[in-house]
């Protein structure tokens, strides 16, 4: 079984949606944030902090090595992934890539009061969301696979990607 990586910026569905989809399809659901938390035993802000975003993105791109070599995976990436187009390549050559999207109104929604994204600490979040958007977009928009999540359920989500795999749900 291929694994399902999801790919999108902050606050557009993928810990949600993946763990959604690992239930229903009987596979094993994985985020890479929590992997790297664990591993360096410090929340995402203190290893900013501690270590610089630079840090963080080198241990990114050792879960990634990692993870596209095995197998039956749903992946919840960090909104980050993109930057180094060998995560994607990576990724790609054992998975389905999806990119979510969301507004950025139902991304401030999701993640606006949420203290653990370094990204958007301190005032004018909405400012903090369109700048990094603006940079990475090209980025999210070359992924082939793409879904809006703005107005959407996490089962609706789920099952358009159920439906572009292919495959058949344990309990549908
Ligand atoms: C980041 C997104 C975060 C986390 C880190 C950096 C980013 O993950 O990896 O704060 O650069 O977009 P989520 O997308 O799960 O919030």
């Amino acid at each position: 079984m291929k694994n399902i990586v999801l790919v999108g910026f902050m606050g557009t569905g993928k810990t949600t949606v993946g763990i959604e989809l690992a239930e229903r399809l009987g596979m094993v659901f994985l985020d890479m944030d929590e992997i790297i938390v664990e591993r360096e035993g410090l929340t995402i802000p203190d290893i900013f902090e501690r270590h610089g975003e630079d840090y963080f993105r080198l241990l990114e791109r050792k879960v990634v090595k990692e993870l596209a070599g095995r197998s039956g995976l749903v992946i919840a990436t960090g909104g980050g992934i993109v930057l180094n187009s060998h995560n994607i390549d990576d990724f790609s050559c054992t998975g389905l890539v999806v990119c979510l999207s969301a507004s950025p109104e139902a991304i401030i929604n999701r993640v606006g009061s949420d203290a653990n994204r370094p990204l958007l600490a301190g005032d004018d979040k909405m400012a903090k969301i369109m700048s990094i958007l603006e940079k990475r977009q090209k980025l999210y928009d070359a992924i082939p696979f793409q879904i809006d999540t703005s107005g959407l359920s996490i089962e609706t989500v789920a099952d358009e990607i159920i439906e572009k795999l292919g495959v058949r749900p344990l309990q549908s």
